[in-house]
């Protein structure tokens, strides 16, 4: 990879960039004024576990991009797979009877990996597509066999299931549900986060369990066993706010 003090900017370069930055480039869950007054962190360059600014200063990527970069950055046996791929065939149509050699291959080694009967993969562009999607195939299989009232689901409070409208009012996480969005709300329903750090005064880790049991099976009563297609129950309550 080239060295960071290879993509040092100069000032007027590094100015012009922050102006553009606040002037057309909105991101996702940063305050508008904010952004307006303090711009971002223009990033440059990464190796590994490490990101560089336009400065090259060095910092540590502690939370792997979004999480997503598991194997690190700058690495060249990546970007010389990506390289070649792009030169063969840099897009395929994926819709009806079109298929290609990669994403066939994907699926296979994907379900080789899952467990049980798990064995057909439908790709998506992100984890709240894939949430999107699997609330649609519910939709779609309990109304195609003729259970359309089969489509409730649960999911848990201070849950993160994405940014659509849809995976947004299943995370339901409190720092996240803010009164200017509209949330959706026909058949999903929540329950309490297993986080035993927030479990309710004087319950241990045992009758905090218990409880969850009986809450969540209160809940599929309540909804009616009959009516509930799918419970989604998010891992991510360590970073529940
Ligand atoms: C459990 C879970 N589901 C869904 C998502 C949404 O993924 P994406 O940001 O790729 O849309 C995330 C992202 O953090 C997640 O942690």
């Amino acid at each position: 990879m080239a060295t960071p003090t290879q993509h040092i900017f100069s000032a007027a370069e590094e100015s012009r960039l922050v102006k553009a930055d606040k002037a057309h480039y909105m991101h996702g869950y940063h305050m508008f004024d904010e952004h307006a007054e303090q711009g971002s962190l223009n990033i440059v360059a990464g190796d590994g576990a490490y990101i560089y600014d336009t400065q090259g200063n060095r910092f540590l990527d502690a939370v792997g991009g979004m999480w997503c970069t598991n194997i690190g950055l700058g690495r060249e046996e990546m970007a010389l797979a990506i390289a070649d791929q792009v030169r063969l065939l840099a897009y395929s149509n994926p819709f009806c009877d079109m298929s290609n050699n990669v994403a066939i291959q994907l699926c296979e080694k994907l379900a080789s990996l899952a467990p049980g009967d798990l064995d057909h993969v439908f790709l998506t562009t992100g984890g709240s597509t894939a949430v999107d999607t699997a609330y649609r195939l519910i939709q779609y299989y309990q109304n195609c066999r003729g259970k359309p009232e089969k489509k409730h689901i649960i999911a848990r409070y201070n849950a993160y299931h994405g940014s659509t409208t849809l995976t947004m009012s299943i995370g339901n996480k409190a720092a996240d549900r803010v009164p200017e969005f509209d949330y959706a709300h026909e058949r999903i329903h929540h329950v309490s986060n297993p986080n035993p750090y927030r479990a309710p005064d004087g319950m241990d880790e045992a009758q905090f369990l218990e409880f969850l049991v009986k809450e969540f099976e209160d809940k599929i009563l309540a909804i009616g066993a009959d009516q509930v297609a799918g419970f989604l129950p998010s891992p991510s309550w360590a970073r529940a706010g």
